[in-house]
């Protein structure tokens, strides 16, 4: 079975320079949302783009087909541009970019009912307020019309079933539906809805949870969306042995992972594709995005941003870490260091107001305050290797490419331009100079 996504609108009512399927819900794009859900139901899957078409290409997996409507003349039109989709001898789920919560199982039980020899199923809902959905008006049972636009207050009264916006259509019957839909209405636009009317054989699904039927038309709608699966995703973590001590201040996507008996304090962000384990302090006041975090790590009032954290690791208060950046079994990085695409080994501390960057730091190293490798030099990113139980003195400024060997030692404030070779000790700084009675004399003179 293949299915159709219609995405070519612009969104008006969104009020913004990009297509409508490109804002985000929980961190992902609405259309990440619904090609994921649909392709676990179908086979092939088309995306008609229209607004935008460049910009939603990049989003999209490269097994998916699209199809351009240049013109955005209406939901029937839209599918129309995918005609050379529809194959008339088999059925086509067809549905919008702007409904994201639409679960696996309802589309399932629509492709199931729509095998009674049906041209078209339908999913409705019935909502206590159907406004900014298509209506669905019936006379003797039947589906007569399915109303859109503006509602009169007698029918927001009476009409509460409401066409969700999914359809499975038998393909020929859709074929040859789509060239009799007139543009006879308010918006002088070709409606998939008035597809309906010509059916003879109709089916109806109704949708069990409304909320996976909602369509995002409105940023307010959207952010309705964010925020019930916010407390949906705290919820379900709750239940599976994750404490979150304050739901209110807490954000966390829904595609994130915890493990069982970790802490989450308030005011604590955790985006995209992050993995945390078990037993983990994170918070308060932290935005973890896109990392891998292990067993026993405590995060305070830090920033990680694609990193590997692994078990026993202690980070901040207020460190930065930053894509690339792995941090190895029982590593410790404190406060005001910054770390990029860097190794640091097992053991090894940075503890204090240091940037460490594409550093290859061993096991059980010392890193001083205010170390600084100067990754740098104007043109490119030079690697600072520093190897195992290696000793670097506070205030020292490591000249990149350069090796530390293991063992070594450098002093305080030292500037390191050249290799230093396995347990020497290094001294890059100018020698103490002491002028005894210096002041003495001075006063004399004066
Ligand atoms: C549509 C339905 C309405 C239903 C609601 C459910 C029609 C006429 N109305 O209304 O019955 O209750 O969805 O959410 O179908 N699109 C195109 N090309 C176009 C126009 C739209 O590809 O020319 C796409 C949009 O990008 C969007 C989808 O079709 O993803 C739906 O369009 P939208 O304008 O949101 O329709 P609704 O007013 O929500
Ligand atoms: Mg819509």
């Amino acid at each position: 079975m293949k299915a159709l996504i219609l995405a070519a609108g612009k969104g008006t009512r969104m009020k913004s320079k990009y297509p409508k399927v490109l804002h985000t819900l929980s961190g992902k794009p609405m259309i990440k949302w619904i090609i994921e859900t649909v392709s676990s139901v179908v086979q092939e899957v088309g995306v008609v783009l229209g607004f935008g078409s460049d910009l939603v290409r990049k989003h999209l997996p490269d097994w998916v087909r699209v199809f351009v409507q240049e013109e955005q003349l209406g939901t029937a039109h839209a599918v129309m541009c995918a005609r050379s989709f529809i194959d008339p001898g088999e059925d086509i789920l067809v549905l919008y970019g702007d409904t994201p919560l639409i679960k696996s199982n309802t589309l399932k039980r629509m492709i199931e009912e729509h095998r009674n020899g049906a041209e078209v199923t339908l999913l409705t809902a019935k909502l206590d307020d159907p406004t900014g959905y298509g209506r669905i008006v019936r006379r003797d049972g039947r589906i007569e019309v399915i109303e859109e636009g503006e509602l009169s207050s007698e029918e927001r009264l009476a009409l509460k079933e409401v066409n969700a916006g999914f359809y499975v259509f038998s393909g020929a019957f859709l074929l040859d539906a789509l060239p009799r839909v007139g543009r006879n209405n308010s918006k002088n636009e070709y409606y998939l809805t008035d597809v309906v009317k010509l059916a003879q054989r109709v089916r109806i699904v109704e949708v069990s949870d409304p909320i996976e039927i909602v369509g995002v038309n409105t940023r307010k709608t959207l952010i309705s969306l964010e925020e019930f699966l916010r407390r949906k995703k705290i919820e379900e973590l709750l239940e599976n042995g994750v404490t979150v001590i304050d739901p209110n201040t807490t954000y966390i996507h829904y595609s994130v992972e915890v493990g069982i008996d970790t802490v989450i304090h308030p005011m604590t962000f955790i985006e995209g594709e992050t993995r945390i384990g078990e037993d983990c302090e994170i918070g308060p006041m932290t935005r973890i995005v896109n990392c891998v975090i292990g067993n026993g790590v405590k995060v305070e009032r830090s920033e990680c941003y694609g990193a590997v954290i692994e078990d026993n690791v202690i980070v901040g208060p207020f460190a930065r870490l930053r894509e690339g950046t792995v941090l190895k079994r029982n590593s410790r990085i404190g406060n005001f260091v910054e770390v990029k695409k860097s190794i640091i080994g097992e053991e090894t501390k940075a503890l204090h107001l240091s940037y460490i960057g594409d550093a290859f730091v061993g096991r059980n190293v010392n890193i001083g305050a205010g170390t600084i490798t100067c990754n740098y030099d104007g043109k490119k990113k030079n690697p600072t290797f520093i190897e195992d139980n290696a000793f670097i003195g506070s205030n020292t400024s490591l000249v990149a490419p350069v090796r530390i060997g293991e063992g070594a030692f450098v002093g305080a404030s030292s500037v390191i331009t050249d290799d230093v070779p396995p347990y020497s000790l290094a001294l890059g700084r100018a020698r103490q100079v002491v002028k005894e009675n210096w002041v003495l004399k001075r006063r004399g003179e004066e």
